[in-house]
């Protein structure tokens, strides 16, 4: 029986996990996303032509490759509707997309409260992508969500009239607006006739095809440091990105999970509040950013940008019991002068490997680094280790050497060609 391999962020988002799905979904028969919503921001680079995607699953662009929405997945109709449209009108089909029923649906008081909330916390904000995701989650712990099976097949009325009413009891007391509840659900009704020949019951869906022996592949969306236990909470999103969440998200048992790739780049970047022990709020956080157009798909914001960490990293390999790495961005580490690598932190005088999400850890905590010589040269086209320059082995085989997990993919530029696989 084929193993189904999943595909996570290591650290805080943004790794260039697309690059890595994008080349084994083509190896795959199914291409699945289990959590988060169109807070993720996916990009790849086919033919020189960029795609961004929020919430298909991008093997949507292989031919024979299903895509699906798992149940796990915060879901805007919205914006999923104008993905639909944008991929078919860039030639590809969508006739092979499959959205899980139990999927919960964003509305739009999920993203006023997203808004609303990000307000009230004032200088103590999240950085939130402001999309509903979080109030979305609460929704569905709440017991008040809307699910896709219900959306499509227009059951949801009863339950979007309580719960407008409720959240424009809150929006009011904030001086804030309140929405028009028929206005939503007019407007649902029309979201729903198009999106329903693609809502199905995905956990079968799955199950047949690990049966039948079909190779899967789980698109991890966010990140390790993101996750709503293991991330810097609160400075985190609200769902589980980490291994967890794939099995959760899709109703796979873990039994049938193969290979776990963990997704980092050869510095690190973060967007939104919060701790970020390697962050360079300098000259040098500035010119990763450029050479590496570390703006954000989703925002657009501009990240933070650092060094790599490997403290960091080992932890995720611990949560996630990562089986591979895969690191992107080696050219563009390799176009500065020296590089600095996060080996360990010094914490009350002295030097450790542990690694704890708290703030109050992290803040007593200050990075040990070693340097290495960059200026690898085009390493865009170079298709095995053995041929990368003296210094980028030096780099790529230290971080192996700390982490303990073998290298699998390593990242050269920016097209779907540039990419060792070792
Ligand atoms: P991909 O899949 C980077 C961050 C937000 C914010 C925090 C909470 O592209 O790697 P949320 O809107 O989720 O409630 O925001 O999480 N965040 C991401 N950062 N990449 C992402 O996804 C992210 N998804 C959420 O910036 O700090
Ligand atoms: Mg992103």
């Amino acid at each position: 029986m084929s193993k189904v391999d999943v595909v996570l962020g290591s650290f805080y988002g943004d790794e260039g996990k697309g690059k890595i799905i994008d080349y084994l979904s083509q190896k795959s028969d199914i291409s699945v996303r289990c959590t988060g919503g169109n807070n993720a921001g996916h990009s790849i680079e086919i033919k020189g032509k960029k795609f961004a995607f929020h919430l298909i699953p991008s093997g949507i662009l292989n031919e024979g490759t299903t895509a699906v929405i798992g149940n796990g997945v915060v879901i805007d109709p919205k914006v999923l509707i104008e993905e639909i449209k944008n991929v078919e009108a860039n030639g590809y089909s969508t006739s092979n997309l499959r959205i899980s029923d139990k999927a919960h649906v964003i509305l739009p008081y999920h993203i006023e409260m997203d808004k609303l909330q990000e307000e009230q916390r004032g200088n103590e904000k999240i950085g939130t992508t402001c999309r509903g995701i979080g109030p979305a989650y609460c929704d569905k712990y709440e017991r008040c969500g809307i699910r896709m099976g219900e959306l499509v097949n227009n059951k949801f009325e009863k339950q979007l009239r309580k719960n407008v009413e409720t959240k424009n009891k809150i929006f009011e007391s904030y001086g804030h607006h309140t929405l028009d509840v028929d206005e939503i659900i007019k407007q649902y009704n029309e979201y729903a006739e198009f999106l329903r020949k693609y809502v199905t019951d995905t956990v079968s869906l799955l199950h047949n095809a690990i049966i039948e022996d079909k190779k899967i592949l789980c698109e991890g969306a966010q990140a390790t440091l993101l996750d709503i236990d293991f991330g810097s909470y609160p400075y985190v999103t609200s769902s589980n990105p980490t291994i967890g969440g794939i099995c959760t998200g899709t109703g796979i048992g873990a039994k049938y999970i193969g290979e776990v790739y963990g997704v980092l780049k050869a510095y690190s970047s973060k967007v939104g509040e919060g701790p970020y022990i390697t962050e360079q709020n300098n000259e040098i956080g500035d010119k990763i950013r450029e050479l590496g157009h570390e703006y954000g798909t989703t925002t657009k914001r501009p990240r933070r940008c650092g060094w790599l960490d490997l403290v960091a990293l080992k932890y995720a390999t611990m949560v996630n019991g990562l089986t591979g790495l895969a690191i992107n961005h080696v050219d563009t580490v390799g176009k500065l002068d020296k590089i600095k690598l996060c080996v360990g932190y010094k914490k009350d005088g002295k030097i450790t490997m542990d690694f704890s999400a708290s703030l109050d850890y992290i803040n007593e905590c200050e990075p040990i680094y070693e340097t290495f010589e960059g200026n690898f040269g085009d390493i865009s086209k170079i298709k095995s280790r053995e041929e990368l320059p003296e210094n980028a082995k030096k780099y790529l085989n230290r971080i192996e050497e700390i982490v303990k997990v073998p290298i699998k993919f390593i990242g050269t530029g920016a097209g779907r060609e540039s990419m060792i696989v070792c």
